[in-house]
């Protein structure tokens, strides 16, 4: 989702690339970690919200709509009083999530993790610090009431100075029709924004991963979404019941324009063409 337009790769980049990778044998929930996942920036993130918001440290987290729980695995593994729930609807997600437990977390980590199959809206957890909805999944909620269920049900699960943080994603090509291509190591990761309705908002975007002998894996994830924007999502966490909300806002890097990866709580942000923020619920 940064500006980047697609690439044309050179006839010797594609050599070069040739046999690293092919859509035979290859895994898509380890290509999506690869290509959209961040867990050390993640993990990152919300110890800066928590220094900024709450001047303590944040110990427990609850990750909803965890996919392969990479952000709850990094953040058990990133310190010994760390706790982490996931919840995910999806088995094969979570029997992948299940199956890397052994190579990526010790006995420890592992038993301050608890992977949960169910639904964000209907699965009480006990009461966590930082409850997270990342990479925009719950714009699988389309229409108000349902947002702002989930997100009463996200404040329930969390302690009394507790905080939500979500991410968004927005700006003018957002709204477009288009698809962005990023080379990564030994495949081409393809955003394709499908379809955008201006009349609901809603959007359909696909992920397809491309190789460089040519084979590809078209549609590996597909999201259905309403795009929500900032005001709508603050006014739904107010009506929530959330007592103040947040917004983190990436700076920009002078010479390319890109972000710069460094966050602050903004009051106002930049008409830019395509960005990601994160809203941060306060109980
Ligand atoms: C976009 S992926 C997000 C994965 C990961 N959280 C990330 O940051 O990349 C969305 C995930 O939400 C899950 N999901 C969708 N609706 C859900 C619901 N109502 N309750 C729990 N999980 C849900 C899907 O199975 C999928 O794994």
């Amino acid at each position: 989702m940064s500006s980047t337009k697609p690439r044309h790769e050179s006839a010797r980049t594609r050599k070069r690339k040739q046999g690293w990778r092919t859509a035979d044998g290859s895994d898509i929930h380890e290509l999506y970690e690869l290509s959209v996942q961040d867990p050390d920036n993640e993990v990152s993130i919300i110890k800066q919200i928590w220094e900024e918001q709450r001047g303590r440290p944040c110990q427990s987290i609850r990750e909803d709509f965890c996919g392969t729980a990479a952000v709850a695995m990094r953040w058990v593994a990133d310190d010994p009083s760390h706790t982490a729930v996931c919840i995910d609807l999806d088995d094969d997600v979570l029997a992948w999530a299940r199956a890397r437990l052994p190579e990526r977390l010790d006995e420890s980590q592992a038993g301050r993790l608890s992977i949960i199959k169910g639904d964000v809206l209907s699965t009480p957890t006990d009461s966590v610090d930082c409850l997270l909805a990342h990479n925009f999944s719950y714009y699988i909620f389309k229409d108000r009431k349902r947002v702002i269920e989930y997100f009463q049900t996200a404040r329930q699960g969390l302690v009394e100075d507790g905080l939500f943080i979500l991410d968004c994603y927005g700006g003018s090509d957002s709204f477009v029709e288009m698809e962005e291509a990023r080379d990564l190591d030994g495949f081409t990761y393809v955003w394709d924004q499908d379809s955008y309705d201006p009349v609901t908002g809603d959007v359909v975007n696909h992920i397809h991963f491309h190789f460089p002998d040519g084979t590809k894996i078209q549609k590996a994830f597909t999201y259905e979404w309403r795009l929500w924007t900032i005001p709508e999502i603050r006014e739904m966490l107010l009506e929530a019941g959330f007592s103040d909300v947040k917004v983190y806002w990436e700076g920009t890097e002078e010479d390319t324009g890109e972000g710069n990866g460094e966050w602050a709580a903004v009051e106002s942000g930049e008409a830019c063409e395509g960005w990601i923020a994160y809203i941060v619920g306060v109980r």
